[in-house]
């Protein structure tokens, strides 16, 4: 699939919460700019965008699971390793839609767009200004209206949080099943449970910049209870739908993702422009970023570059025969034929493409 680039030693995760604390527990910032800053930053994005999401007061913002300090662990490094990718392959990464071809995919694209509309009502986006070309919704990214850092967070916070369900009921579903039915699952599992580990590393990574107020954390508890009932039942029933609806999902992320990232590029994103922004250490660690290329845009190429991967691979799943078919991503193949890349296969392969 995609191969790492240049390797980074980041600072240990200990030392960055120990920096947090000091810079929270003081105004004086003088020991550590940077760290200081960072949480000016968090704070700063929290007051004048999240009103009606966040009603913490600033002076309580606190820094998020900090690296648990025992007698004996130095660090616990990621589960599921990431590939890495180079600039040029996140660069290649556009938004792109697959029409939707049966009663099924058309069922599942317009569940993705209620959804869509549902978001933008509860987080107060005017959708006349988001939304230029009425035609082209999941690929246009020019709006009229840019948005500000907070609405980007919040729009991101709560993305991630939903993105991360159906990896883990697609996979436990396909491990029960395996076990019922005593039957191989043929590689499914571990990429449907190392796409939620994936979305969960993004949200981690965001709610390092933004912490969400009492209003959103009931929005994303609600919305979890709905999601996951209804991706468990769905699944059951057929998860041809729910692969394509990931798909969807993922085109969403994809779109989303590349609206902001031309924001920055745009200079409408000021905060994230500042050279002294920092990105959290956990997200140069977990993407291995190279020195040099650690700003908020390249986090963003890299977490577009991950809902590429996850498009391209749920929209090929939901091609595929569930029950028969070897998951072609980790599958070695004949005559040395190299392994399918989902990442810029925008609509996924066609069954008899892969298998
Ligand atoms: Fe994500
Ligand atoms: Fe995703």
């Amino acid at each position: 699939m995609l191969s790492a680039t240049a390797r980074t030693k980041a600072p240990a995760a200990s030392q960055a919460a120990r920096l947090a604390k000091v810079a929270l527990a003081s105004t004086q910032t003088a020991s550590n700019p940077q760290a200081g800053l960072r949480l000016r930053l968090v704070a700063t994005q929290y007051c004048h965008g999240c009103r009606s999401f966040s009603t913490t007061p600033v002076s309580q913002l606190k820094d998020f699971f900090p690296a648990k300090d025992t007698h004996l662990i130095s660090t616990t490094p990621p589960a599921w390793p990431h590939p890495g990718y180079t600039m040029e392959e996140m660069k290649a990464v556009v938004p792109a839609h697959r029409k939707p071809r049966t009663f099924g995919d058309w069922v599942a694209w317009k569940t993705v767009r209620f959804a869509r509309y549902c978001m933008d009502k509860a987080t107060g986006m005017d959708r006349e200004q988001q939304q230029t070309d009425k035609k082209n919704p999941t690929t246009a990214v020019e709006a009229q209206k840019p948005l500000t850092e907070a609405q980007w967070l919040i729009r991101f916070v709560f993305l991630e949080s939903i993105a991360g369900v159906p990896g883990m009921v697609g996979g436990m579903l396909r491990h029960l099943g395996s076990l019922r039915r005593m039957k191989r699952d043929n590689g499914w599992i571990e990429t449907l449970l190392e796409e939620s580990y994936n979305e969960r590393m993004h949200l981690l990574t965001f709610m390092k910049m933004c912490e969400p107020g009492w209003f959103m954390k009931l929005m994303i508890i609600g919305a979890q209870g709905v999601f996951f009932n209804g991706m468990f039942v769905m699944y059951l029933l057929n998860p041809k739908i729910v692969h394509r609806f990931v798909g969807y999902l993922e085109e969403e992320a994809v779109h989303t993702y590349t609206r902001s990232i031309k924001e920055i590029e745009d200079g409408h994103l000021p905060r994230w422009t500042d050279p002294q922004f920092r990105i959290p250490d956990i997200a140069v660690q977990y993407w291995r970023m190279p020195e040099g290329h650690q700003t908020m845009r390249d986090l963003i190429l890299y977490i577009r570059a991950d809902e590429a991967g996850h498009r391209g691979v749920n929209h090929t799943f939901g091609n595929l025969n569930q029950r028969e078919d070897p998951n072609p991503f980790v599958s070695k193949f004949k005559d040395n034929k190299e392994r399918p890349n989902p990442s810029l296969k925008t609509a996924g392969f066609e069954r008899d493409e892969v298998v």
